[in-house]
């Protein structure tokens, strides 16, 4: 039997820091009101000539470093991003590739928003428990910072730049198999997180432009309360399904949008706040790249240790969600 493992982990963040109080130049609000409603108090916004790629294939490098693996034995890369270094074409998955100098590797973007790295991992599971590859490299990259609305007050404090990576390994070791990744979507609430311009609907043109409808548009608070009720659902779901109870988890891994979305679902799941990893503060929501960058500070701060079972749980655009429960299984080196 091959079973796949989740080996290593490893993210970047842009330099430039901009806080609730950089918000406050710029548009009718306040730190007090941001953090009360949010727990953001800054996040990381990417340079000019750094694009989602730059930012992915960075995170990818330590990732790979600390797989102990050589890169040419990677043999799929799969990106996650809604903010693709270019609209349509060429992928920001072959575009890392490159940087990574892996030649006529098989790479490809996947757009799930938010669940994006959710849905790169389930994917590079089937791949593997597929047999049809070995050592898969999975990316959230984001640089939100692009499709933003700079005088939307309701929704550009939310959101900042950055990636996380991770490596995907054939094992067949089965107490190193990742458990269980459920994934799932529903496109009628298309309406509430939308980038409406740009695409085949309504190509770029004047019209695009004048209305801002290439940068994001949320409905906050209906996504707020879906958020609760999905993120909550498919946990209980996946544990059920693989008879797992909380005391079978050690972190909690939640897509960093919001604190108080996480707190409501912890607390409804009983998890346990130890359990739950944080960064919402410092980075604010990475979309794909949010789940890799905080299990990144969890392992990089000593939290997660080999054999610690890890429970990620995505929510986004799509809409999507998805959640995953897996072993951390570094290789000793
Ligand atoms: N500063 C000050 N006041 C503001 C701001 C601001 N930046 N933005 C809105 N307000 C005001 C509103 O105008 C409103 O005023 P009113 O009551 O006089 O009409 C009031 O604050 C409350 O607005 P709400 O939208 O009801 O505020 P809410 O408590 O819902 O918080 C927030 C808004 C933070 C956006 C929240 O709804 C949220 O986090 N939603 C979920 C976002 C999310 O999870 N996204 C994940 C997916 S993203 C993806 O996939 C790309």
């Amino acid at each position: 039997m091959i079973y796949a493992s989740f080996k290593s982990i490893g993210a970047y963040v842009p330099t430039k820091i901009m806080t609730n109080k950089d918000f406050e130049e710029i548009i009718d609000t306040s730190d007090e009101w941001i953090t009360k409603r949010t727990g953001i108090k800054e996040r990381r916004i990417a340079s000019s000539d750094e694009a989602s790629s730059d930012l992915g294939a960075k995170a990818a490098q330590i990732a790979i470093k600390r797989a102990n693996i050589n890169k040419e034995d990677i043999d799929l890369v799969i990106c996650a991003t809604v903010t693709p270094d270019y609209l349509c074409m060429p992928s920001t998955a072959c575009l890392i590739a490159s940087k990574l100098e892996l030649p006529n590797v098989q790479a490809f973007d996947i757009s799930a928003a938010c669940t994006g790295f959710v849905y790169a991992l389930s994917v590079a599971k089937a791949f593997i428990e597929s047999g049809m590859k070995k050592n898969v490299l999975i990316i959230g990259a984001e640089k939100y910072s692009s499709i933003l609305d700079y005088t939307d007050r309701t929704t550009c404090f939310l959101f900042g730049d950055g990636a996380g990576a991770a490596i995907i390994s054939a094992t067949n070791k089965k107490e190193e198999a990742i458990i269980d990744v459920n994934c799932s979507s529903d496109g009628d609430y298309e309406d509430l997180i939308k980038t409406a311009g740009g695409g085949s609907k309504h190509p770029c043109s004047a019209e695009v432009l004048e209305q801002k409808m290439a940068c994001i548009k949320m409905k906050g608070n209906e996504t707020f309360k879906l958020a609760v009720k999905t993120l909550t659902s498919d946990v209980i779901e996946l544990m059920e399904k693989n008879n797992l109870t909380k005391d079978d988890i050690q972190h909690f891994i939640p897509h960093q949008a919001n604190y108080r979305i996480i707190k409501a679902v912890g607390d409804t799941l009983k998890l346990g706040d130890e359990k739950t990893v944080l960064t919402v503060d410092k980075y604010g929501n990475t979309s794909a790249a949010s789940i890799p960058m905080a299990m990144n500070d969890a392992y990089e701060s000593g939290k997660i240790k080999k054999g610690d079972n890890v429970l990620f749980d995505a929510f986004g655009a799509g809409l999507t969600w998805g959640s995953a429960i897996f072993p951390f299984s570094p290789d000793d080196k």
